[in-house]
């Protein structure tokens, strides 16, 4: 019986990781939302723009995913030229959809 409880339990946190990856997929596609394929190449991405780096191995670019999340709330911070927008300064995405996009993002090989 509570082999059975922990088999559900895992099967439970495995779909719920992989919904908010597929989560933070689509903002980062998503024209209406993130949009980062319009100066990013990302996998899966078709016709990206080439403004931005490719976003392959995030992980390995930032210190953690506290760090990521700064850079897409506002990359100002970090480069005061840049031209990608402040996402979460401005309100372009949500503290829920910032959440899912750093999570997705840091899974990319
Ligand atoms: C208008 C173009 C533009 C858009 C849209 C854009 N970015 Fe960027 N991004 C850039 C540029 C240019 C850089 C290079 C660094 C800089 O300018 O500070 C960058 C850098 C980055 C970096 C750091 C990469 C590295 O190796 O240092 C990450 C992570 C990133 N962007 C994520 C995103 C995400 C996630 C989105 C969508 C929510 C997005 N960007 C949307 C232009 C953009």
């Amino acid at each position: 019986m509570n082999r059975l409880v922990l088999l559900l339990f895992l099967l439970t946190a495995c779909s719920i990781t992989q919904e908010r990856l597929d989560q933070g997929k689509r903002i980062a596609f998503e024209r209406n939302k993130g949009n980062c394929l319009a100066c990013h190449a990302i996998a899966d991405g078709e016709s990206p723009g080439t403004i931005g780096p490719a976003l392959n191995a995030v992980a390995n670019r930032f210190q953690d995913q506290q760090q990521l999340r700064a850079f897409i709330f506002d990359a100002r911070q970090f480069n005061p030229e840049t031209s990608m927008p402040p996402f979460g300064k401005n309100r372009i995405l949500s503290d829920a959809e910032l959440d899912w996009l750093v999570d997705y993002l840091w899974s990319l090989p």
